[in-house]
């Protein structure tokens, strides 16, 4: 017995030590990849979280583009507030506009996420605002008391509109909350940029207010504070999680929609939210979507888009969508968003004779060429961003004017994996 028990004594030990070595390392992985952040990193990943600050106004703006010439401005605050916008063009800034959101007579207030919609500016001029909050101490029918208001700093944004109707804007995906890659891809990028794209996968399945405010809405606030407005399209990643579908209220969405259609001088950039990757039916939705509906509906929109002048008027028809359609693989080995995308959007994508499709999705940095039979279609190339790991992770940069679009795709390391220059012919 007392051997028996001698005996036992290393087994208690060794699982001691197991449960040791489990817990550090939980807490390790809890401690998150900052452990084993590079310096750039982890500079990068401090600009974004400088975005948020302990004072009534806890996120500072994000700016979020609704078409070429409207903006939605968005913050949180600490506490019940209501909130404006301040704006203006003048050089000296001597008059002050003010913009709000309202909805259904009512303007957003006794709320903690704030949001304003700034219209009839010109993006030919430069503009600047600053976002202002009051809280709200008491909310009565007839009587609201605020307290002391706070006006965060100013966000500049240069001219958009350029003289030629030239422009510029940066494609990310897949950066699946490793927020960190914004700063350090947008250094390598170059300028200028009118505005940034996220294609999808850049949230990992939103679980709360937290995961959504460090990765979307500080990155956001962030390119703000760098003169930049976002166009948030979503992926797979972001139509799960308990917050895939509170995020919503938290955003400026045109037409209150995911999916647009925009012109930037001679350029027509379409917008797809390319929905979910399986069946509505399938176990892991517990039966709580339903994309085949939507998804019909994009494509009866995309119908009508490649048949309005806007489109048809466009030399360079640009879509950026986060599944990629690939005419390599055949149908038996794809999933099922992917066959969606190759047997019902690309044909629409050919009658409308797209210039180019920017997608990510597959995490693997590629460039598919149009497909050599004619008859099969798919006569656009696919620019596909890489992702996450630092050593993956790629921007797409488009640039158009009116006689030449050309799309370029960047790496951490500022190489340029790929790029391709479309000349308008006879120009
Ligand atoms: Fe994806």
């Amino acid at each position: 017995m007392r051997g028996h028990r001698f005996q036992n004594k290393p087994s208690w030990a060794a699982f001691l030590l197991l449960i040791g070595f489990l817990v550090g390392a939980l807490l390790a992985h809890a401690a998150g990849a900052a452990v084993s952040m590079s310096e750039p990193e982890s500079k990068s990943l401090a600009e974004i979280r400088a975005q948020g600050t302990n004072g009534l106004i806890a996120v500072q703006p994000w700016v979020q583009l609704l078409d070429s010439d409207r903006l939605g401005v968005g913050w949180l605050t600490t506490q019940a507030a209501d909130g404006i916008v301040e704006w203006t063009q003048d050089e000296g800034g001597q008059t002050w506009k003010e913009a709000w959101y309202s909805q259904d007579g009512l303007r957003q207030a006794n709320s903690t996420v704030q949001r304003a919609i700034i219209s009839g500016y010109d993006p030919a001029k430069p503009l600047r605002l600053r976002a202002r909050s009051r809280p709200i101490t008491s909310f009565k029918p007839y009587s609201v008391t605020f307290g002391e208001p706070v006006t965060e700093q100013e966000r500049h944004f240069p001219a958009r509109g350029r003289a030629d109707g030239s422009v510029s804007f940066l494609v990310f995906n897949d950066i699946h909350n490793r927020v960190q890659l914004y700063p350090l891809l947008t250094a390598k990028a170059g300028k200028p940029i009118d505005f940034t794209v996220f294609n999808g996968d850049v949230l990992q399945d939103p679980q709360s207010e937290k995961e959504l405010r460090d990765y979307l809405l500080e990155p956001m606030a962030w390119f703000a504070s760098q003169s930049i407005p976002c166009f948030f399209l979503r992926g797979n990643h972001e139509t799960r999680g308990a917050f895939a579908r509170p995020m919503k209220e938290y955003l400026n969405l045109p037409g209150g929609r995911y999916y647009t259609a925009m012109t930037f001088g001679v350029a027509r950039v379409l917008f797809v939210d390319a929905g979910e990757d399986k069946p509505d039916s399938s176990k892991e939705y517990s039966g709580l979507v339903d994309f085949e509906p939507y998804m019909e509906e994009q494509l009866e929109w995309f119908k009508r888009e490649i048949a309005s002048e806007p489109f048809k008027q466009a030399t360079w028809r640009i879509v950026v969508m986060h599944i990629p359609p690939d005419w390599r693989r055949s149908a038996s080995e794809l999933w099922h968003g992917q066959r969606r995308v190759c047997e019902r959007f690309a044909p629409l994508f050919d009658a409308g004779k797209v210039t180019v499709v920017i997608s990510g999705h597959t995490h693997r940095a590629e460039v598919i060429e149009p497909c050599p039979d004619k008859s099969r279609g798919f006569q656009w190339p696919v620019f596909i961003g890489g992702a996450p790991s630092l050593t993956n992770a790629t921007v797409i940069r488009v640039d158009t004017d009116p006689t030449t679009l050309k799309i370029s795709r960047f790496h951490t390391d500022g190489t340029i994996g790929a790029e391709r220059t479309w000349r308008k012919p006879g120009a």
